[in-house]
């Protein structure tokens, strides 16, 4: 218990001083990893080690060639292998007599309970897979998936890894336009969505909204999941259940080359078009094996784990969907919102179900902070061994709230740095092997060179000096190209130093120790509530409001979600900027984009700042949004604009997300 919130902030505040954790005694004495000697192992010769790691999958043919470079920045890992992934999360699984194994304890939001065995996804997989391929979806067609957290994504993952074909996942919170534009741009065959979807107690249609918009796709499946009764069927589509009930119950796993993509997962750049991330199979499916395994001690015949994520993001795909099945792991799945039905909930269904591991992002934990420590203590955590967190850098204080509060001071917290690109964990510590610092993700993985570059030459820098986070060796999971776009892959990643060093878009320093601060992002990608968004995307779905002229939107610091969205607007025309004008602009992002896109505060400006040759100074409006001293205004093609914005600057508050 950490008692009440003063002896709490006393104690918080005494842990700020203590730079480092060890693990806990009896956490390291039954740790899988207990010391450093893998890095060391892996350091000898990182790529015949991860060869090596790569035997923990079934390979249909095994692997003579590891790491092919003679293309870069093309690599091929495991290339002369064929792989399936679906095999190698169920089919191995059930055949060495794990079936009944429960592979999720699906919650839903209304507190419905369905616990998910490995049989069941087996079957459902394969009924799927022939779904699939009867309505004329083949190896090498992209398949989209805009579906909510219910067992069904991952039977509708895994049916398109069993025949080969890539899929497409797209966040439940994205709206139907940015569903269209991925399913364009990535050329996808089918749809797999869901009648409505359940948000905190209300029902949205989502086989409507898609509709409105219109697909172009051939083919829409529908799973049945509220039951709306209202839900439009036209020509091409067809309900899943009915799909799967008339499929033949058996499909072979197809046996695909290493290489053969998995899946293509859309994610924002610094232009106004997503990038779609493609992913291979067998390099993939190892580093997210590996690390699922060895970063959270996973146990899979003791152990119940829960990734809080959304499947739709890549945290949700490597580590809710494919590192848990490869390693037959017990995981919980919670369909609803951390503070639905109430905000004790995530900690209740801990109790319920007994975690022993918990991973999620750093913005829930300060929201579970703001909420207090009553909501998470009421519930029975003690099963709880070890925690982790993603997507954002933590700020010492959540960290040691979640390490005191949630985890009692018994759990190790692992801080795990990576990206949609990279696939898998790149940088943390391992858990019973590594001491801990609060703030600092550690150190790069067994088989990782990840290092801190200057800019300007590519030279590693002293430690403790800021600088731009690179990786300079090829891994397995990493993203093969962007879909469709070699050239954009060449230049966005890998043509800042050499075709062999990966730009991460990260600033980060490094300490004495080797260990590895991720400060934020360089480019023109926001972190809000650790989703990722570009600014020139929501710039281009304000724009496209027919009364606006011109827009800069900046992430603005945010105590709670990390970045915010500040968009600085000016209107057509003699308009005015309204109360009501608000309302519409992120409406209309919302319609674009997704909720999670819409600005926090929109600041109506004559003008935008911009230097004599047009650029917009995002510097000097990022300084008025956070109400700092202005920078240099003298390279500004008209100074007196700044006067003017500074002026307007108005707080609006977010509705409710
Ligand atoms: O800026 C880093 C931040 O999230 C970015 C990657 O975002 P995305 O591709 O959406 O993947 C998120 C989940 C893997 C990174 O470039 N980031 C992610 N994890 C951390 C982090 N920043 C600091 N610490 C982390 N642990």
């Amino acid at each position: 218990m950490a008692g009440t919130t003063t002896d709490l902030e006393r104690q918080l505040s005494e842990l700020l001083e203590q730079e480092r954790f060890e693990p806990p005694e009896e956490f390291r004495a039954n740790a899988l990893i207990k010391d450093l000697s893998v890095h060391e192992e892996a350091a000898k010769d990182p790529v015949a080690w991860w060869r090596r790691q790569a035997d923990a999958l079934h390979w249909f043919t095994e692997p003579q060639q590891t790491l092919n470079d003679e293309n870069p920045p093309f690599f091929k890992w495991f290339e002369d292998g064929t792989i399936n992934a679906s095999y190698n999360c169920l089919d191995r699984h059930v055949e060495a007599g794990l079936g009944d194994r429960v592979a999720f304890h699906w919650r839903g939001e209304e507190g419905e309970e369905r616990d998910i065995t490995y049989a069941w996804l087996l079957e459902q997989t394969q009924r799927a897979a022939n779904a699939l391929k009867d309505h004329g979806v083949g190896t090498g067609d992209v398949v989209g998936i805009f579906l909510p957290m219910i067992p069904e994504v991952v039977v509708a993952m895994l049916a398109c890894a069993r025949i080969g074909a890539p899929h497409n996942v797209v966040f439940g919170g994205f709206s139907a336009e940015s569903v269209k534009e991925r399913m364009e741009f990535s050329d996808a065959k089918a749809l797999i969505t869901v009648d409505g979807a359940r948000r905190k107690g209300k029902v949205a249609g989502v086989k409507a909204a898609v509709d409105a918009v219109g697909m172009p796709v051939q083919t829409t499946f529908v799973v049945r999941h509220t039951g709306l009764d209202d839900t439009p069927m036209g020509e091409g589509d067809v309900w899943w259940d009915e799909a799967l009930a008339a499929a033949d119950a058996e499909c072979p796993a197809e046996p695909l080359p290493a290489e053969h993509p998995l899946y293509i997962l859309y994610s924002s750049g610094s232009t106004a078009k997503p990038k779609g991330i493609q992913h291979a199979t067998g390099g993939y499916l190892t580093q997210v094996a590996w690390t699922h395994k060895y970063v959270f001690d996973l146990k899979p015949e003791s152990d119940v784990y829960w990734c809080s994520a959304d499947v739709g993001w890549v945290t949700g795909h490597s580590y809710i969907v494919y590192g848990p099945l490869l390693n037959g792991a017990t995981s919980v799945m919670y369909e609803g919102a951390p503070d639905y039905p109430h905000k004790g909930i995530w900690w209740e269904l801990c109790e319920r179900y007994g975690a022993t591991i918990f991973y999620t992002a750093p913005t829930a934990i300060r929201a579970c902070m703001k909420w207090g420590v009553e909501h998470v203590e009421k519930f029975d955590r003690s099963k709880l061994r070890l925690l982790g967190t993603v997507g954002e850098p933590i700020n010492p204080k959540a960290w040691l709230w979640y390490w005191k509060v949630v985890g009692g001071g018994n759990c190790p917290v692992v801080d795990t740095w990576w990206q949609t690109e990279t696939g898998a964990i790149m940088i943390t510590t391992l858990p019973g092997a590594q001491a801990m610092k609060p703030g600092k993700a550690g150190t790069p993985l067994p088989g990782i060179d990840a290092a801190v570059l200057d800019e300007q030459t590519g030279e590693e820098l002293p430690r403790d000096t800021q600088g731009l986070l690179a990786l300079r060796r090829p891994w397995p999971g990493m993203l093969r190209t962007l879909a469709g776009d070699d050239d954009r892959y060449v230049q966005t990643y890998w043509s800042k130093w050499d075709e062999r060093t990966y730009l991460v878009g990260d600033a980060a320093k490094q300490d004495e120790d080797g260990y590895i601060s991720v400060i934020g992002r360089v480019d023109d990608v926001l972190n809000v509530s650790g989703h990722r968004m570009s600014t020139a995307e929501i710039e281009s779905a304000i724009v496209s409001h027919p009364k606006v002229a011109e827009a800069a939107v900046i992430g603005a610091i945010d105590e709670d979600t990390g970045h915010s969205v500040a968009a600085f607007v000016t209107l057509e025309g003699s308009l005015e900027g309204t109360d009501d004008l608000v309302l519409e602009i992120r409406e209309h992002v919302a319609m674009r984009i997704g909720k999670l896109a819409r600005p926090k505060r929109i600041i109506w400006a004559d003008d935008l700042p911009k230097t004599r040759s047009g650029k917009i100074m995002r510097r000097l409006l990022k300084d008025i949004a956070e109400g700092r001293e202005l920078g240099d205004v003298t390279t500004l093609r008209d100074p007196d604009v700044m006067a003017q914005l500074q002026g307007k600057v108005k707080e609006r508050a977010e509705d409710e997300a």
